[in-house]
C-alpha cells in the first residue's frame, strides 16, 4: 500500500551524546510532505482530549517532544490507538481520518508538523459528516 495513505509510526534519526541527544526531522525525506506549519499543544490538563476532527487535505506528522500522550485514529471502520512518548519517533496521519489526542501526561508537548496553512474550511468538527463523507469515498 501507498506509504502517504496510512498511518504509521516513523523512527527519527538519534545522536546519542553523553553531552545530550539530538533528533531532526526532514521534509519530503523523513516524512512525506512539505511543512507548511508548525504548532504544538502543551499545559493541557490532566483528563482533557484534544482534536475531535479530521481534514479533508492536511496531513500531520506528530511528535511527543516530552511527555506522553495517545493519538486515536478512526477511518470510519476501526479505530487505531498509537501511545507517543519519546522524541526521537513520530506519528504520520494521513489526511481523511477522524483523530482524538488523549492521555496526556502532566508536562506533555505535542508538536505538530502540517502540510497545509491553517485553514477552517479543512476542518470537519462533526462525526455524522464524517463518515457520511467516508461512506460516499469523498475523502
Ligand atoms: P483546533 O485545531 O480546533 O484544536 P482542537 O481540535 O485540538 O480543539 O484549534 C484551536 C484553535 O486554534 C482554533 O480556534 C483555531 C486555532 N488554530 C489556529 O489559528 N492555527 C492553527 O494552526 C491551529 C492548529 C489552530
Amino acid at each position: 500500500m501507498d506509504k502517504i495513505s496510512y498511518p504509521h509510526i516513523i523512527d527519527l534519526p538519534k545522536f546519542l551524546d553523553a553531552r545530550g541527544n539530538l533528533s531532526f526531522v526532514e521534509q519530503e525525506n523523513h516524512i512525506p510532505f512539505v511543512i507548511r506549519r508548525t504548532y504544538w499543544l502543551y499545559d493541557v490538563p490532566g483528563g482533557e482530549c484534544r482534536g475531535g476532527h479530521a481534514y479533508r487535505e492536511n496531513q500531520e506528522f506528530i511528535v511527543a517532544l516530552s511527555g506522553s500522550f495517545d493519538v486515536v485514529l478512526d477511518d470510519g471502520k476501526e479505530k487505531k490507538v498509537f501511545t507517543l512518548n519519546r522524541s526521537y519517533y513520530g506519528l504520520y496521519v494521513p489526511k481523511g481520518l477522524w483523530r482524538e489526542m488523549e492521555n496526556f501526561s502532566t508536562n506533555a508537548l505535542a508538536l505538530v508538523l502540517s502540510s497545509t496553512n491553517y485553514d477552517a474550511n479543512d476542518y470537519i468538527r462533526n462525526y455524522d459528516e464524517f463518515l457520511n463523507l467516508k461512506r460516499d469515498g469523498k475523502i
